[in-house]
């Protein structure tokens, strides 16, 4: 028995368990160091978020994709279970000729996740774990039902009733996860799976407060230091706010070794309905005013409570940067530019991103001449409704119709 915090509970964790060799984890709150065991998520001693420290990091890139920096992830074992992750294009803007976009919408499930999933994923089966769990508003269940395939595991999501963007439940049925229907919110499902994985050893979690997951989303950074001469700010939309922190970790480990010798600045962005950490930075506050019934229309950041808050605030301090918060009119804006003006397919999540762009650069916290990145972290075929919001234009005809006839009324509806 281990305290965690102020309630007694059983850590699913000993001697005996597997660890991860040239690995620990340390406490971002109290310090404390542990052994690297891929089952522990919180700190035995204080409840806090754990992180892992790697032993010998190598700046050593070679092949492709997320396994290209295997010398600056945890060292596995087994063969990683991978549908090739990463190595995601990196597109410039033809709205600003310092602005880069990310597309992690080309990763094989749409999304960033991917790259934390490959980790976990191997972390999982090297360490005898029987079934994945992880609770969603969408795209982590997505990546997680796919990897699980790819590993034959079965995998269990919990997902908020009504509030999953289509493609990503079609994707979840189609790589064949079971899926648990919570009627309440992404909070209340990441609470459920909580509770489980804590008593229980044959589930594993792989959301985000699963330190060794993060470590797979860092080759973001990886790949950016490797594109870019220069990067001044990078930007993230923020939900749990693990994508963030795990960005700031891949920085604080590349300037470690010597790879870079400045930080970027790391900005976060939020949805107005679903902004926890832009209000505590807004008003200076200690806490996150969390919400309790977050509302946006980009579903992937709908999140009141976010589990990485206090990983996020040194990610931002750290790099002084900061978080900004938009409407979902700014975020549909932001999504019709990249698609219209970029040829990006963005979700409204990854679009906000550049929603976040034009907010700081309005306010002048992005200087011209400046180069930036935007994390466009999820394809918009995932959330068609979205696409459907925007407006569009078509034209009904009769099979029988004259060309000449149909040659007018297209030129007339294209002006
Ligand atoms: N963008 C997209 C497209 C996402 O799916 C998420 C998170 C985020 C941004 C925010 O990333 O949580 O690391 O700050 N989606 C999670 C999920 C919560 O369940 O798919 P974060």
């Amino acid at each position: 028995m281990l305290l965690s915090g102020k309630k007694e509970v059983r850590v699913v964790v000993s001697d005996n368990d597997s660890h991860i060799p040239g690995s620990s984890l340390k406490c971002i709150e109290c310090g404390s160091i542990f052994k690297g065991s891929p089952r522990l998520y919180k700190c035995p001693k204080c409840g806090g978020l754990l992180e892992v420290i790697l032993h010998n990091k190598e700046w050593k890139p070679r092949g492709r994709g997320v396994w290209r920096y295997k010398d600056m992830l945890p060292r596995i074992d087994i063969r990683p279970v991978t549908i090739s992750e990463g190595s995601t294009p990196l597109i410039p803007s033809t709205l600003d000729k310092n602005l880069y976009i990310k597309f992690e919408g080309s990763n094989p499930t749409g999304s960033f996740k991917d790259r934390g999933m490959t980790v976990a994923t191997s972390i999982a089966v090297s360490s005898g774990t029987k079934i994945l769990i992880a609770a969603s508003t969408g795209n982590t269940s997505a990546s997680v039902a796919a990897y699980a395939a790819r590993a034959s595991m079965p995998t269990v999501i919990v997902l908020p009733k009504d509030k999953v963007a289509l493609g990503k439940i079609v994707q979840a049925v189609g790589y064949g996860a079971r899926i648990v229907w919570v009627k309440g919110s992404f909070d209340d499902a990441m609470r459920i799976v909580m509770d489980i994985v804590k008593t229980s050893e044959e589930f594993y979690p792989m959301n985000s407060f699963n330190p060794w997951r993060l470590e797979g989303q860092k080759t973001i950074i990886f790949e950016l230091v490797e594109e870019l001469e220069k990067i001044d700010n990078i930007i993230y939309p923020v939900g749990n706010g693990g994508n963030i922190s795990s960005a700031y970790k891949a920085l604080r480990e590349l300037l470690e070794i010597g790879i870079i010798t400045k930080y970027p600045r790391l900005f976060g962005v939020q949805a107005v309905g679903a902004a926890p950490l832009a209000d505590m930075i807004e008003k200076g506050m200690d806490t996150p005013p969390f919400y309790d019934s977050p509302e946006t229309i980009a579903t992937a950041i709908r999140i009141g409570h976010p589990v990485n808050w206090r990983k996020v605030v040194n990610a931002i301090k750290s790099t002084r940067g900061t978080i900004v918060k938009v409407s979902d009119k700014q975020i549909i804006e932001a999504q019709k530019l990249l698609a219209r003006k970029e040829g990006v397919l963005a979700e409204p999540a990854g679009a906000a991103s550049l929603a976040g762009y034009l907010v700081l650069k309005e306010k002048g916290i992005i200087k011209k001449g400046e180069t930036s990145v935007i994390i466009v972290t999820g394809h918009g075929l995932k959330d068609p409704d979205s696409i459907e919001r925007m407006e569009y234009k078509w034209i009904d005809v009769e099979p029988t119709i004259e060309s000449t006839r149909l040659k007018d009324i297209i030129l007339e509806h294209l002006v």
